[in-house]
């Protein structure tokens, strides 16, 4: 096989799996992660199936133990670990939670949604030396708003488009990674594009075709592409667009990022459906006290996370690092 300039990282959150695709392709450069995979992860399906709702404490920890097992199997394209959030959470909740997941594993990136509080939880991560993978990101603005709030990084920060999701709309998705190419030509370099809700082997030829730094891919895609003979792209090679084409933006990336237009409804409601999948994993206690974050009299947790009174519920006693645990 010859190995594709672009990066290719596994997308999901179950480390047999990841095991399964680097003996298949003889390599795996990264991994990305985010609530929902974790939610599908074998084991913590069998926790919920076997009626173990978590806490939030049991909850990280879970996350810590699949992202290092992941870790060592990967190469220098790391491992995305996406903080929790919703559409409440704060900028300093995120980058807690973020510093937290960076001391996992030493290939970690944290990722952080593409919104205002995301990219100032960004913005303070790379000042403090942390890598950093912007998701949920639908628009050339949105890719903008982290090249100005990500100035600086000692090491690249990437951004995340996802394309499949703007297929979904009628989009033609992989056009926001082209026009995010073409904007970043004009850069200084200190980020990559990762293609992500990569749905196809079409999507993945056509990443190799444009050259994205890196590209996000389900196990099912990769084994297409495996059972094909790792094809790559010829001179001939054509995008079958699907939808209505995006055009490109004329934008100034030496603008504070607050100055882009950022909102995008689908990175709205993709957050919604990460925390709703979140949530589907928590104790009913976790859970309302996860909702609680921003009552006044919540005391947060080391991770960002609230800490649950004491006095409700039933519950036993927990050590002083568990702070959520019920039974
Ligand atoms: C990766 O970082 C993303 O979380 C993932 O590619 C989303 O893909 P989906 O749109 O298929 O859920």
């Amino acid at each position: 096989m010859t190995r594709p300039k672009t990066k290719i990282l596994v997308d999901g959150g179950d480390p047999q799996e990841t095991r399964r695709i680097q003996e298949l392709l003889g390599f795996v450069d990264g991994q990305t992660t985010n609530p929902s995979l974790i939610a599908k992860n074998p084991h913590i399906k069998e926790l919920i199936t076997s009626g173990h709702k978590l806490s939030n404490r049991e909850e990280m920890d879970e996350y810590k133990k699949i992202v290092q097992t992941i870790s060592p199997l990967v190469g220098d394209a790391g491992v995305s670990i996406e903080v929790f959030s919703d559409e409440k959470t704060t900028a300093q909740e995120m980058f807690s939670q973020g510093q937290e997941m960076f001391s996992w594993i030493p290939n970690a990136y944290i990722k952080y949604p593409c919104t205002a509080e995301g990219l100032r939880a960004a913005q303070n991560s790379v000042k403090q030396g942390m890598r950093v993978n912007m998701t949920l990101c639908f628009s050339q603005q949105q890719a903008a708003a982290v090249y100005a709030a990500t100035k600086g990084t000692k090491e690249p920060a990437y951004v995340s488009p996802f394309v499949g999701r703007l297929d979904d709309i009628g989009q033609n998705g992989m056009d926001v990674v082209k026009n995010i190419k073409r904007m970043f030509s004009k850069g200084d370099g200190h980020v990559l594009v990762l293609a992500a809700s990569i749905r196809s082997l079409e999507h993945l030829l056509y990443c190799f075709a444009l050259q994205t730094e890196l590209a996000t891919v389900p196990a099912k895609t990769l084994e297409l592409w495996a059972s094909k003979n790792f094809p790559t792209p010829d001179n001939q090679f054509q995008y079958k667009a699907p939808g209505k084409s995006i055009p490109y933006e004329e934008l100034d990336l030496e603008q504070p990022w607050e100055r882009f237009d950022i909102q995008h409804e689908l990175t709205r409601k993709g957050i919604e459906k990460f925390a709703a999948d979140y949530r589907a994993t928590l104790s009913r206690i976790a859970e309302r006290e996860e909702r609680k974050t921003k009552a006044p009299q919540t005391q947060m947790g080391t991770s960002g996370f609230p800490r649950p009174s004491l006095s409700s519920g039933r519950r036993r006693q927990l050590p002083a690092d568990d702070p959520g645990a019920i039974i």
